[in-house]
Parts: C-alpha cells; structure tokens; sequence
C-alpha cells in the first residue's frame, strides 16, 4: 500500500484511442495501454468518455472497468447520459470536467461556483453510488469553496496554464501560475479537499507540482502516449515516475 504520504499517479489512454479512431478498428487498444501502464507502475487509470465519443468510446470503458484491476477514474461532463453511464460501472471515482464553453471558468476549469445549482443533485447521486468525486478546477480559492459547498471530497487543479507559460518560455508567468497551484493545493488541503493535479504536464513541467505535499495524484495521458512513440509507453511511464518519486522525496525530507 502507498503511504499516506505518497503521490500517485493516474494514467490517462484517451489519446491511445485517439490514434486508434485516426483509422478506425481496434489497434492501438487503450485497454492493452491501461495493461502495460498497471504492469508500469500507475496507480489508476483515468479514461474520457466525451459527449462526441472523439477518443474514448463506451466499449472502451466497459472493458476498462471489466479487465483493469487498478481504480478507473472515468472524466465525464455533467449531463444526464454520463451520470447514467457512472451509476452503471460504479468507477472508483468520477472527475467532472467541463466540455462546454459555457460550463468553464475563463481559464478552463470547471465552473463550480457558477454551476452549483446544475452540480449538487449529480455529485449527490454519484456519492451516493459510492462514486468518489473530484471536480477538474481552476486553482482559484472561489472554487475550492465551491467544491467544500458541493460536498465534493476531491479537486483536481488544472495544470494547463502553468504547462503553456513554460511551453513558450514564459518564467514571469509560469512562476505566477506556479504559486497560483501552490496556494490552492495548500488551501485544498486546508479545506479538507483531497488534492490532484494534471492536464498538459511533461517531463519538464512535472517536478514543482509533484513537490507540492498537498497533491496526492497526479493525472497523465498526452505527454505520456506522445513519448511512448518513441520509447515505448512502459519507460515513458517509469520516467514519469521517477521524477514524480525524486521530487516527492525532497519534499518530504525539506
Ligand atoms: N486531468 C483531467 C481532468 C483531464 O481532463 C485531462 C485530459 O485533458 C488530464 C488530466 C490529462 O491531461 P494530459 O492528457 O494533457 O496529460
């Protein structure tokens, strides 16, 4: 068992199925992914059954949950068809992202505060499937409060202004979206959230947010399919983790 203390890390095959559905049929299967990444050393496997089926499609998730002994993580937006789709897998947990324009913070994230009315009836149903909810938002303390007021046991901080700023090379405003996810993951904590982080994170962006002691999950997909191209997706994961390990292990001795 992982210690209390520990980072885990979910990885995510969406863009496994992304290539798959570039040509239609059954290679490269996100379910063989979600094998290889188990055998890798991931903690869970995280999988988007969007609206418009562009990756993930519904036989994806039915084997996933079928086959795959680690903890599925299943993305979904808040609709009706998803949370029918998530009372009848009963996933280890749900993540509620926002897939349309209207349902995101200016940033990205999913508008909990705004969305409160629309949000309480599905994360209730979803708890009360034993369901364990995160909600994908913006590191902005307004949503942390809401996810409290939600009754949302776990956030999961989007990562991806943080990734572009140091795309472009932007220190300035990579180190101010830096302290940004550092001062909500602590108030998460604070809060009695349970604290992940992901989307766009690389090799060269994971080490500050797998150093910040509050985030205890960490969820991977496009980097990690992009660099299995390469070095195939077993190392791809293990160098993930490695860095995930070493930067956890300063922390935990600072
Ligand atoms: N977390 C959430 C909530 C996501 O929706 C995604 C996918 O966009 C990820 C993490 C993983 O992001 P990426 O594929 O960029 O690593």
């Amino acid at each position: 068992m992982p210690s209390d203390k520990s980072l885990r890390l979910g990885v995510n095959v969406d863009h496994v199925a992304t290539i798959r559905n570039a040509r239609g049929g059954t290679h490269p299967d996100p379910v063989r992914a979600a094998r290889l990444a188990a055998a890798a050393g991931a903690d869970g496997i995280t999988a988007h059954l969007r609206e418009d089926r562009r990756h993930i499609v519904d036989a994806d998730i039915e084997r996933l949950m079928a086959e795959i002994e680690l903890p599925l993580n299943f993305e979904m937006a808040a609709t009706e068809e998803m949370l029918a789709i998530a009372l009848r897998h009963r996933p280890h947990a749900a993540c509620i992202v926002p897939e349309k324009r209207e349902e995101r913070t200016t940033e990205g994230g999913l508008d909990a505060a705004g969305g409160h009315n629309r949000l309480r009836p599905l994360v209730g149903s979803l708890a009360d499937a034993g369901i364990r909810v995160s909600l994908f938002i913006e590191a902005d303390p307004k949503q942390l409060e809401a996810a409290v007021a939600l009754q949302a046991p776990v956030v999961e901080l989007h990562t991806g202004a943080y990734c572009d700023a140091c795309l472009e090379g932007d220190g300035a405003a990579a180190g101010r979206e830096l302290a940004r996810l550092t001062d909500a993951a602590s108030l998460g904590a604070a809060l009695g959230l349970e604290v992940h982080a992901g989307h766009g994170l690389t090799y060269d962006t994971v080490t500050p947010i797998a150093a910040l002691p509050a985030v205890r999950e960490l969820n991977i997909g496009h980097f990690l399919v992009g660099e299995a191209v390469f070095v195939g997706l077993e190392a791809a994961i293990l160098q993930m983790r490695t860095l995930m390990d070493a930067a956890r292990a300063e922390t935990l001795e600072a």
